[in-house]
């Protein structure tokens, strides 16, 4: 698959310290792919190298296969974005924001109808955009995105601030794109479930690290899942489970703790249990979920 957009050792300094560090991020033609990183780690600085709003520090920047300094113009022209609040006059209407982009991208007037179905604002394009909700002002902020239908768009937290219900909306417009319109899309978020809801690709970033970068499929992968096994006896347990030739396990906080073992496994574990006189009170499966590993990766602490 094509690479839309690649970033070769991309590097930021603010005031001598470094924000970004030697990031390689890959983009591929018709992924949604989440940036996902907490407050701080670096997102919206690596966006804004993407789209020429920061100057980097160190690397490059390749979109649809062209080096960004030396094609700055064509690129930009096929790129939607959105980084941090929309713009837009309040006291005009929708139509009217919509209308000035649509004339300011030299793009064809039908497009205004369409971007504005997309993030389903038709019913409010006469309404000043000063007394739309914050949704409504986010939506209209990805439609004038969307007004030349680009082949990339690239949204910076587009939900920030949203309550449920908007965000749902936003996942939802933004899972159409790929699919409908042949957009690929890089949204940045530090909200993992949004990530979890709508991704196909995920880059993770932390202090200026690109800590993970794969398929939403890879990172589920990491999720490996295990069995505890909890005995009224675990000294005789593990006894009979050696001298039986099972080995993959360990014990933590009073339960057989096993990481590689199938149903089948299981399956015998308990009945040679049972058989040799312990008392078997709990089987359970557990699995790492995607917090869990996000955690690791960033290295902090789960809040309760
Ligand atoms: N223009 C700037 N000048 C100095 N420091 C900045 C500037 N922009 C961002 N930073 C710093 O760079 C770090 C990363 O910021 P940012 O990219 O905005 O993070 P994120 O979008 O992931 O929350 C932060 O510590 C921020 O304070
Ligand atoms: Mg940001």
């Amino acid at each position: 698959m094509a690479a839309i957009v690649s970033t070769h050792q991309l590097t930021k300094n603010y005031n001598g310290i470094c924000r970004v560090n030697d990031v390689n991020m890959t983009v591929y033609e018709g992924d949604i792919y989440g940036f996902l990183g907490p407050n701080g780690a670096g997102k919206s600085t690596t966006l804004k190298m993407l789209l020429g709003l920061a100057k980097p520090t160190r690397g490059d920047v390749v979109i649809f296969g062209k080096n960004f300094i030396k094609n700055r113009q064509s690129i930009l022209s096929n790129t939607g974005s959105l980084i941090e609040s929309p713009s837009y006059y309040g006291h005009l209407t929708g139509l009217e924001n919509m209308c000035i982009m649509q004339r300011l991208c030299n793009a064809p007037e039908k497009n205004i109808k369409k971007a504005l179905h997309i993030v389903r604002l038709e019913n409010q394009i006469k309404k000043q955009v000063k007394h739309y909700s914050l949704g409504m002002k986010q939506r209209l902020g990805i439609a004038m995105a969307l007004i030349n239908f680009p082949k990339l768009l690239i949204l910076d937290e587009p939900t920030n601030g949203l309550d449920p219900n908007g965000i749902r909306e936003i996942r939802e417009l933004i899972k159409s794109l790929p699919q409908k319109y042949g957009i690929t899309v890089l949204i940045s978020t530090h909200l993992l479930s949004e990530i979890e809801q709508m991704a196909t690709s995920v880059g993770i970033i932390n202090d200026g690290n690109l800590l993970f970068q794969g398929s939403m499929d890879s990172l589920q992968g990491k999720s490996k899942s295990f069995v505890t096994i909890k005995s009224l006896n675990n000294q005789l347990a593990e006894k009979v489970l050696v001298s039986n030739n099972h080995t993959s396990f360990n014990i933590q906080n009073d339960c057989l703790v096993f990481s590689n073992t199938n149903d089948t496994d299981i399956a015998d574990i308990n009945t040679l249990l049972v058989n040799a006189g312990v008392q078997v009170i709990r089987i359970e499966e557990h699995r790492k979920s995607l917090e869990d590993i996000f955690l690791e990766l960033t290295g902090r602490e789960r809040s309760l």
